[in-house]
């Protein structure tokens, strides 16, 4: 691995302009260390060789990928693009840092597996980092899927299997809890999630640690569409109601299929033991900060539900 040049790390961004790229961003903004945003394409090795070289990083953080917009179905129509950047370019990027002895963290998903029988929902039993893929439904999980399982043979890569990602700006679109409260029926299923204003810090940690090989990167148990619902109820709107579909009354509005499921959460346990289980972490980073300015988020909340 490359020399930390006086014991000081140097962080390459790629992912720009994306959320969380953007998100990480300012967090080593904040915490005072030496970064620089990628400007080359993933697919473009010569490039992303020549930015290294300039920059020197002892860390790059990879949250650059494509993920569809509005949401992973552009995948199933975009195919080739999907492979380029998230596979071909995730790829180029583990492989140049590795020749040149750099550690990377990759923000990936753990939507690639989804309850079964021999993991059932509700069972309590979750995905461990050395479960295979079994979630390829849709093209967006299907990419992910392949490059995990390139990906744990590089030994200088870390990938963090984000899912359902949440943040406290309750109008932000790609927000998980922005989207259940935005639309007019939900499933109830629960699932592992990542609430980034806890989890995104560890990833910093984690990546100056070097820690290699896969990372459930979810915070403890699982939470269902509609227990968050009552918690937005409880905390900021009395009299908020929704509706529920079933899987099937879904797969109607959607095109292709979306992964639900409970990650194992112990290799992040034992990395951070302080780490809030879902329900306390949505309490403490999301719905208590909320409810401090509840009026003025039930506001935004309705312009933006148009209800
Ligand atoms: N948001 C979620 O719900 C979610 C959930 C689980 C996991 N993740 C994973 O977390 C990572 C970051 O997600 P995000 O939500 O921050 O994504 P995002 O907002 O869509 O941003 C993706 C970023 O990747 C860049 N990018 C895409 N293709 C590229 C390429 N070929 N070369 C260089 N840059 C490229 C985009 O730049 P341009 O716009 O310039 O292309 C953008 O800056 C992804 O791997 C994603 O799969 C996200």
């Amino acid at each position: 691995m490359a020399p930390e040049n006086g014991g000081e790390p140097v962080f390459l961004i790629f992912g720009k302009s994306g959320w969380i790229g953007g998100l990480v961003g300012e967090l080593l903004k904040k915490g005072g260390y030496k970064f620089e945003y990628a400007n080359a394409r993933l697919e473009d090795r010569a490039t992303i060789v020549s930015e290294i070289e300039r920059v020197k990083p002892t860390h790059v953080l990879n949250a650059a990928g494509v993920t569809g917009r509005p949401n992973v179905d552009w995948c199933e129509d975009n195919k080739v693009a999907t492979i380029r950047s998230n596979v071909i370019g995730c790829l180029n990027l583990a492989d140049v840092t590795n020749q040149m002895g750099i550690h990377m963290t990759y923000y990936g998903t753990g939507c690639i597996f989804h309850y079964d029988e021999d993991f059932p929902e509700g069972s309590g039993k979750g995905f461990m980092e050395s479960d295979k893929p079994n979630f390829t439904g849709s093209y967006y999980s299907f990419t992910k899927a392949i490059v995990e399982s390139l990906l744990k043979e590089y030994p200088n890569v870390l990938t963090l299997r984000v899912r359902m990602p949440i943040v406290a700006d309750l109008t932000y679109p790609r927000n998980f809890i922005t989207k259940i409260i935005k639309y007019d029926k939900v499933v109830d299923i629960p699932n592992s999630m990542t609430v980034l204003p806890e989890l995104l810090p560890y990833s910093i940690e984690m990546a100056k640690r070097k820690l290699t090989g896969i990372m459930n990167y979810t915070n403890p148990g699982a939470i269902s569409h509609n227990e968050i619902l009552q918690l937005y109820k409880e905390y900021i709107d009395p009299e908020f109601t929704w509706s529920n579909f079933t899987i099937e009354e879904q797969a109607k509005v959607i095109v292709a299929p979306r992964s639900n499921n409970l990650l194992d959460t112990k290799r992040i346990e034992s990395e951070f033991p302080e780490i809030l289980s879902i329900k306390d972490s949505l309490i403490k980073y999301v719905f208590e900060p909320n409810a401090k300015k509840k009026t003025e988020v039930l506001a935004a909340v309705k312009e933006m539900r148009g209800r």
